[in-house]
């Protein structure tokens, strides 16, 4: 069936050739990248598309994490419309590909090469039963502080290196006056908190039995306890106002000297670059102080629906080629604060935090540190992703204090397995 795709491309491309632009078929967008980084990174594949003839039709669902977009997405396919291609996360594509909602991309794959460029963990989201059914466009980690250098240098704080500095220079800038942490109180922003968290009080080990194994006894230990501590120490440097704040807000804070830090995945960068602030000069970018070595990432990859139209089928091809070019992944990669989802990506256009993400992402790879994204639908599947947000977000609510927390958490995962 691929074959016949890659034929329609080819098919289109002499169409294109020889006739005007506005007979290529258009792609429908469905995704979630609204912000202005967002936005930014967004039209550099937007252009890569137009520039080949393909019309854009856009989609966009405000919600980081992307809940709000799976379920305009849901109700798209149930009402028997749904879109050319989606922005997807982690374990929601295994879902959809075992629905057998998604197109195979195999054809697309083997004629490019993805399987020797494609980290193995991207893989094992972006294949289904051995077939390609996703187009990684990045790799994004999430144990990631944002800092405003301005802030640190006029208080006299160095870079924190452990915990307990990270939570005394919050505590030096809180008694400045300004917001120690920019933070938006919506669940997902709170289970990304979560992460890095995890990373920093237990270690890769702890988090992988935990999160990705589910073992009952880790997610009710003493480690754990102490991972729901960290998260209140966190709740009292938030300001009055963060309940329900937009992530890129939180970023705004910090971009603009409001607060001093933001513990957020490195799409926030493309915050910081689209404001025109410079790495190492304007702002820090460094890992959840403790959790040095590991990563915990999560990859956007778009899946296409399966479409019954040579046309529509074509576009897909040429959208998942142009998605996974070398050349894409740089453009693309630099803007959004990502990293590439091919491990053979130069890293000269990449800023200082861009390369560091590379290596650590390398390193942990091999290290065997890179761990699924617990907030981002890397760990787990939606049921199970959802429990753990639930309980995380009523806890930083003040709902509960942390042993029930940790009650509160094997409940809740053992309620959705
Ligand atoms: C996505 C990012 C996005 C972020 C905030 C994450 O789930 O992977 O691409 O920028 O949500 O919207």
């Amino acid at each position: 069936m691929r074959n016949k795709i890659i034929g329609k491309i080819a098919v289109a491309g002499a169409l294109l050739a020889t006739t005007s632009l506005a007979q290529a078929e258009d792609v429908e967008v469905l995704h979630w990248w609204t912000s202005g980084g967002e936005a930014a990174a967004l039209n550099v594949l937007k252009d890569d598309l137009q520039g080949q003839g393909y019309g854009w039709i856009d989609m966009p669902v405000a919600g980081g994490g992307g809940e709000a977009a799976m379920t305009t997405l849901r109700a798209r396919v149930t009402a028997g419309d749904a879109p050319t291609a989606v922005q997807m996360l982690g374990f929601d594509i295994l879902d959809w590909a075992e629905e057998g909602a998604l197109a195979n991309l195999d054809s697309v794959a083997a004629k490019e090469g993805w399987d020797a460029v494609v980290p193995q963990a991207l893989q094992a989201f972006a294949k289904s039963d051995g077939h390609w059914i996703s187009a990684p466009v990045n790799v994004h980690s999430t144990n990631w502080v944002w800092a405003n250098k301005a802030i640190l240098d006029e208080l006299g704080i160095a870079q924190p290196t452990t915990w307990d500095e990270f939570i005394a220079a919050m505590e030096a800038v809180k008694a400045s006056g300004k917001t120690a942490l920019a933070h938006g109180g919506q669940a997902w922003q709170d289970a990304t908190i979560f992460d890095g968290v995890v990373l920093s009080a237990g270690g890769t080990e702890f988090y992988k039995t935990a999160f990705i194994d589910l073992d009952m006894d880790a997610l009710g230990s003493d480690t754990m306890l102490e991972v729901f501590n960290r998260m209140t120490t966190l709740r009292s440097y938030v300001d009055d106002n963060f309940s329900g704040r937009d992530w890129n807000l939180a970023s705004a804070m910090v971009i603009n000297g409001e607060a001093a830090f933001q513990i957020m995945g490195d799409w926030a960068k493309g915050e910081f670059l689209n404001a025109g602030k410079v790495p190492g000069d304007d702002f820090l970018c460094f890992r959840v102080p403790g959790s040095e070595g590991a990563v915990s990432f999560n990859s956007d990859q778009f899946a296409m629906f399966s479409v019954s139209s040579e046309g529509g089928q074509a576009a897909q091809g040429a959208m998942a080629a142009a998605i996974m070019s070398p050349s894409f992944q740089s453009a693309f990669n630099v803007v959004k604060g990502s990293v590439p989802a091919r491990t053979d990506v130069p890293n000269d256009a990449f800023d200082a935090c861009g390369k560091q993400g590379m290596a650590e992402l390398a390193a942990a790879a091999s290290a065997g540190t890179l761990v699924g994204s617990i907030a981002h639908g890397h760990a787990n599947r939606a049921a199970v992703k959802n429990a753990i947000y639930d309980v995380v977000t009523a806890h930083f609510n003040g709902e509960y204090d942390a042993a029930t927390a940790v009650e509160e958490l094997v409940n809740a995962v053992e309620g959705a397995l």
